[in-house]
């Protein structure tokens, strides 16, 4: 198990000022936005009603917004938000009609009374509600249950067209590595497609915590190792397949969830390097991909082109789906590019 997992930071000394529902959530919110901190003292419901009011006030782009101006919105409602406070007593949101505690028994054994913010409380709950109902993959054919932290795919085609391309993969199926492995989801689909010996690392460690429960939950033992490591992690010897669902776009990442979207300068060349040293004869580096980088950030070279045109590695092939719009109209692909060593 790793040895520390994220979670919301314990506030536990502050000098926030009391807030109730007799504040109205537009005061409350504009002196949030002035620096001030607030601790709510009577309902969740007075939290969640200012921090929606709060959203209001810095003018959310929703999913229509832009690339920056969601970006934008993010920080400025985070510096914000982490000042509006709900307390924790005996690892219980101890205000009324407050989510069940869920994941605040198991994060916090080392403090029972502090403060959290009322976002990060938020945020806690639905994680828990997730880890607790699971997410059903068709791929699978089960639920996964995401621990607090970790990645959820926010859409299917891409994990379906992987399996097209596993499916149709005849080469040797001794070791593979799942680079990135979030909740879990390539890892099994590589397990249950018969590789005797899979290895799935992550650099956020409630990702490996996460893939270690849902291993426990399966009826049947996987050959799946786990390391919490950066990129490939440790040598265990030849790989014939290197696997990765990457970040798709360039940016900055401040919070652990932003690892899973975002790659920094230096994230593919050490990804290729690793790549070039461990794999095995005729073995192959599989990446699921979109198109989302041309159509966002066209200025950003392309990080598996760019590779290609430098003669290291061939393209096997490339599959491409188009998508369903999540919310609306899209020109979003998702891809497979199957690279070979020259
Ligand atoms: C887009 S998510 C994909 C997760 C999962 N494989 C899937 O397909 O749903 C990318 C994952 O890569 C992980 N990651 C980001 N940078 C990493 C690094 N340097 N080394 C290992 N894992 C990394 C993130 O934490 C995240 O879990």
């Amino acid at each position: 198990m790793p040895a520390a997992l994220h979670r919301p930071e314990p506030v536990l000394r502050h000098r926030a000022e009391p807030v109730d529902r007799n504040v109205p959530s537009a005061q409350a919110a504009a002196w949030l936005r002035a620096g001030r901190s607030l601790l709510v003292t009577d309902r969740f419901g007075t939290g969640l009603d200012i921090l929606a009011e709060l959203r209001v006030q810095l003018h959310d782009p929703g999913e229509a917004g832009g690339y920056v101006e969601k970006r934008a919105f993010r920080e400025a409602f985070q510096a914000a938000s982490k000042n509006l406070l709900a307390p924790v007593v005996a690892r219980k949101v101890a205000l009324a009609d407050a989510p069940r505690p869920g994941f605040l028994a198991e994060l916090y054994p080392d403090h029972a009374d502090f403060a959290l913010p009322v976002e990060d409380a938020k945020v806690l709950s639905s994680a828990w509600e997730w880890y607790e109902q699971g997410v059903y993959f068709p791929v699978l054919g089960h639920r996964v249950h995401p621990f607090y932290g970790t990645y959820i795919p926010a859409r299917m085609e891409h994990l379906e067209l992987f399996g097209t391309w596993l499916a149709k993969y005849r080469g040797a199926r001794d070791r593979a590595i799942d680079v990135g492995t979030g909740s879990g989801v390539l890892t099994l689909q590589l397990a249950k497609a018969g590789f005797k010996h899979v290895l799935a690392t992550d650099i956020n460690p409630n990702a490996i915590e996460s893939v270690a429960r849902q291993l426990r939950r399966l009826p049947t033992a996987l050959p799946v190792e786990l390391e919490h490591a950066d990129l490939l992690g440790t040598d265990r010897g030849p790989l014939d397949l290197v696997v990765s669902n990457p970040p798709w776009m360039k940016g900055e990442v401040g919070r652990t969830l932003d690892l899973a979207m975002y790659f920094q300068d230096g994230f593919f060349e050490r990804f290729y390097a690793q790549a070039l040293q461990r794999l095995a004869p005729g073995g192959r580096i599989v990446f699921v991909w979109s198109n989302i980088i041309e159509l966002s950030q066209p200025d950003v070279p392309h990080p598996i082109q760019t590779e290609l045109d430098r003669g290291r590695f061939r393209l096997v092939e490339k599959l491409t789906r188009r998508v369903k719009p999540l919310r609306r109209r899209t020109r979003e692909k998702v891809e497979i590019w199957e690279l070979a060593v020259v």
